[in-house]
């Protein structure tokens, strides 16, 4: 099979945010103890942050974590987790069912993220609390002093304000699950009167509404629309959240799910846009997909986790390697919204549904899906191009006219480097790609790197680097044509400067 690429360095999407190489650390599982800190590891700092997982996360190139939950947060007195450890309470964390000591709080993250270079995407609680418990929290954090909350912060050691930039106003509030789940209508009114006061105790930070949990929600659109009627004014973006599973182990339908979330993010687009027309705004509206990834590994082993453990091992995923070939689709398909989406989170960092595993008192490794996630950040940065790609297509179970080739490409201005992503969705047969690079003069092939595995359900594990990715892809350069073999069923990074 063939498949044909244009690539000109006018035809733009886009600059990137960096921020859409975000990711998400919970108090969930062993994300936090037993993930980033574990004080008793030989590889432990002098505050209990394990080297060799900041080193992984340093190499992913995260630059912003988004902190501390998920459901977790709609539980969460941020108050519990700062001053004096001997202080700190247990609690029961009613969303994960476990017992949480506190230990690790607003502080310890904050000196966690700056040691892996990132910044925090910091959420605050709208379950069980409001508009009182999340401007204090922002005081707390950016005030610089002279005010109880930011002289609070200063007596626990720490002069100088974070500026955390980016806040969530809550996670997933239209799930049942969640702790003080709200209809759309009371939501609106609870995000936007704290969007406010947050706003006020400082005015740089920007916010993020709490779109739908995931697509399939029964009030998606609706929600969304009610939540930006109430809001739109107040905040910046609308979030998005969604993973995928290979429940029915169809491997061509699987892959194409990306075309989902293409359409979930065309679509909360143009939810925003509408509120945008209906109020007369000038203002519009971006997107943080601040969960996305795949998970359904773990589904039935948590369910055999005894409550109120503290730090069980829960959505423990081991990812094989198809779910390392969605994930690099998923890539490429925020990479083609970049004009709208801003910010992004893989849900979630160590451990929990992660690409970066530990054992206790051992190594850490990586995990399959770790691969195209680092690719895409690490040579993703710069302007997303527009492609003109033509390529053969299929159908599968849910989804029709399905490219085989799934792909675009990235232009580096400053470092001047085009890098091509490229996923090969055919099960069978290699595709023979011819991707023209016309206004590209003087560039030479650096290297074809490619991820592919003969056996698609092949897992990594503790010091088995089954999945891993190679740099002997065949792509040339030849008068401002590449030619390259994609690899059937292959994550293709082909780098030029
Ligand atoms: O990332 C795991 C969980 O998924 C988060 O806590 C929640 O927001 C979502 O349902």
């Amino acid at each position: 099979k063939k498949a044909k690429m244009i690539l000109e360095k006018d035809f733009k999407v886009s600059e990137i945010d960096e921020r859409i190489y975000g990711s998400f650390i919970e108090h969930l599982g062993r994300a936090v103890y037993g993930g980033i800190y574990e004080p008793g590891h030989q590889l432990a700092d002098e505050n209990g942050f394990r080297k060799d997982v900041i080193e992984m996360v340093k190499e992913l190139g995260v630059p912003l974590v988004r902190y501390p939950g998920g459901n977790f947060v709609s539980g969460y007195n941020w108050e519990d987790g700062v001053g004096p450890r001997e202080h700190r309470p247990r609690r029961l964390d009613l969303a994960w069912r476990t017992t949480e000591t506190n230990e690790i709080g607003t502080n310890e993250f904050m000196q966690w993220a700056k040691l892996v270079n990132a910044e925090v995407n910091m959420a605050v609680n709208l379950g069980t609390r409001g508009i009182d418990a999340a401007r204090n929290l922002v005081e707390y954090c950016n005030h610089p002093s002279g005010s109880y909350y930011s002289d609070l912060r200063i007596s626990h050691g720490v002069k100088e304000p974070y500026n955390i930039k980016t806040w969530c106003l809550g996670n997933e509030m239209d799930g049942p699950w969640q702790i003080g789940h709200k209809t759309a209508e009371e939501y609106g009114r609870i995000a936007c009167e704290t969007a406010k006061v947050m706003k006020w105790v400082d005015p740089t930070i920007e916010l993020v509404a709490c779109g739908s949990s995931n697509r399939s929600m029964p009030t998606f659109a609706e929600w969304e629309a009610t939540v930006l009627d109430h809001t739109y004014e107040h905040v910046d973006y609308i979030s998005l959240h969604q993973y995928y599973g290979n429940r029915d182990n169809d491997i061509a339908n699987y892959l194409a799910q990306s075309l989902e979330m293409d359409d979930f993010i065309r679509s909360v687009i143009s939810i925003a846009d509408y509120i945008k027309a209906k109020k007369r705004s000038k203002k519009t509206i971006n997107l943080s997909f601040d969960e996305w990834n795949i998970w359904y590994h773990s589904n039935e082993a948590d369910k055999l986790i005894e409550p109120w453990a503290i730090a069980p091992p829960q959505l423990e995923d081991h990812y094989n390697f198809e779910d390392a070939l969605l994930v690099g689709c998923m890539l490429i398909t925020m990479l083609k919204h970049v004009d709208r989406l801003k910010i992004a989170c893989l849900a979630q960092l160590v451990n929990v549904i992660a690409p970066i595993m530990t054992e206790e008192n051992g190594v850490a490794w990586k995990q399959t899906i770790y691969y195209p996630f680092m690719h895409a950040s690490k040579y993703g940065r710069g302007i997303a191009l527009n492609p003109i790609i033509s390529s053969p297509k299929y159908d599968s179970k849910d989804f029709t006219d399905v490219s085989y080739l799934e792909s675009t490409a990235v232009y580096n201005e400053e470092k001047e480097e085009l890098t091509i992503f490229a996923v090969n969705r055919d099960l069978e047969e290699a595709l023979q790609m011819e991707c023209n690079i016309r206004n590209f003069d003087g560039y030479q092939l650096v290297e074809h790197i490619v991820l592919e595995n003969e056996n698609v359900k092949q897992t990594n594990a503790a010091k088995k680097a089954n999945v891993a990715p190679h740099s002997n892809g065949n792509a040339v350069l030849e008068n401002g044509i590449i030619t390259a073999q994609i690899p059937k069923l292959s994550w293709n990074v082909i780098r030029l400067a």
